[in-house]
């Protein structure tokens, strides 16, 4: 079958551009053909267009498809474990189609979610970091950055479902911080560009956080560090403002002198997505959603295939809020 496909054109090196990318028309035939319904969206991805990528998995190439989650609908199975119509997700990437082996598309319950994009959500990661590394629970302060992206606006409802005493997020606009507090439950939220994060903290957290949830590192870490209790736990997930906002390095060490001062728990974690992560997470999910305390913040993007490149760049510039798909079929 003819079908149509994003390659990363050229690594990225600065600055992510549509130059990056090249739409192409490919043959693709194996056990199982997969129509692709949606392609998730994620920050990381960037990391892996870098031919200096820093993340132990193995980087893209130019030439190569990008190879990112998508969930899909088979549409022809020489398998016995997979029939036409069932929902499946794999990391076949930016294609209308894909095909291959039934072993590397995941079967997924096409009615566990209200919509099949649910199952791109960054929650695993989310649910993981504030229930398993930050030991989230009754009557902590929990600040969430970067709280209106893919980890961050599930993360601080996570720590709300699991009993916070109150919930602070930042985010890049006014807008976003609003939408924290209206439609996500934050007790408060900024935008980080209004003036010193450590003077915004103090003034919405006079009594210190117990919790920080960073996906941004650099002026938020260390502004969390200054107005965290002694004993603060940190579940240190990403670095944004390193990752995106350019300087020389994306992956910066934590100043830990400062943190071991305060008796911080500094803790670095990596998600593997397990089967037992996966399954804990999709547990509380979808108990939070059928008891009404849980939104699934998610912008979907209209256009097809050749709409994903672009939709990836305004991703990374804050177009976006929650969790970002484009949809294909
Ligand atoms: N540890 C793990 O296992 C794990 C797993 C998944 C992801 N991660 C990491 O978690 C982080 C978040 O991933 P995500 O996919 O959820 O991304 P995301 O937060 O959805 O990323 C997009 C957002 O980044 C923000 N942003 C853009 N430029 C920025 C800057 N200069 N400083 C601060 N924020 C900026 C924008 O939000 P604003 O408009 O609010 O600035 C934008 O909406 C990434 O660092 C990723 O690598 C880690």
């Amino acid at each position: 079958m003819i079908t149509r496909e994003i390659r990363l054109a050229a690594h990225v090196t600065d600055e992510p551009g549509l130059d990056h990318f090249a739409l192409a028309e490919t043959e693709v035939d194996g056990e199982v053909i997969v129509r692709t319904d949606y392609v998730g969206l994620a920050a990381a991805y960037l990391e892996l267009m870098r031919a200096d990528c820093r993340i132990p998995v193995p980087a893209w190439q130019p030439g190569d498809r990008v190879g990112a989650a998508v969930v899909g609908t088979v549409v022809r199975s020489d398998s016995p474990d997979l029939a036409v119509g069932d929902l499946v997700q794999s990391m076949t990437g930016w294609s209308e189609h894909s095909a291959g082996p039934a072993a590397q598309y995941v079967k997924l319950d096409r009615d566990l979610f209200p919509e099949p994009s649910y199952h791109l959500g960054q929650g695993v990661t989310a649910y993981y970091g504030m229930a398993d590394v930050a030991a989230v629970g009754e009557g902590d302060v929990v600040f969430v950055s970067g709280a209106a992206g893919g980890v961050g606006s599930l993360a601080g409802q996570i720590a709300r479902c699991r009993g916070a005493a109150r919930v602070i997020g930042s985010a890049g606009s006014r807008a976003k911080a609003a939408y924290l507090v209206d439609e996500l439950g934050y007790d408060a939220a900024f935008d980080y560009h209004d003036g010193p994060v450590a003077d915004r903290l103090r003034e919405l957290v006079p009594e210190g956080i117990t919790v920080f949830f960073d996906v941004v590192g650099g002026e938020q870490y260390q502004a969390a560090v200054q107005t965290a209790r002694p004993g603060a736990r940190f579940a240190l997930c990403g670095s944004l403002s390193h990752q995106l906002g350019g300087g020389a390095d994306r992956f910066p060490e934590p100043d830990r002198a400062a943190a071991q001062a305060r008796g911080i728990e500094l803790s670095p974690f990596s998600c593997h997505h397990t089967p037992e992560q996966v399954a804990a997470w999709r547990e509380h999910f979808t108990r939070w959603l059928g008891e009404g305390r849980f939104v699934f913040p998610q912008t979907i993007v209209e256009g097809g295939i050749k709409e994903v490149p672009g939709a990836f760049l305004s991703m990374l510039k804050g177009s976006y809020r929650g969790n970002v798909a484009v949809r294909l079929a």
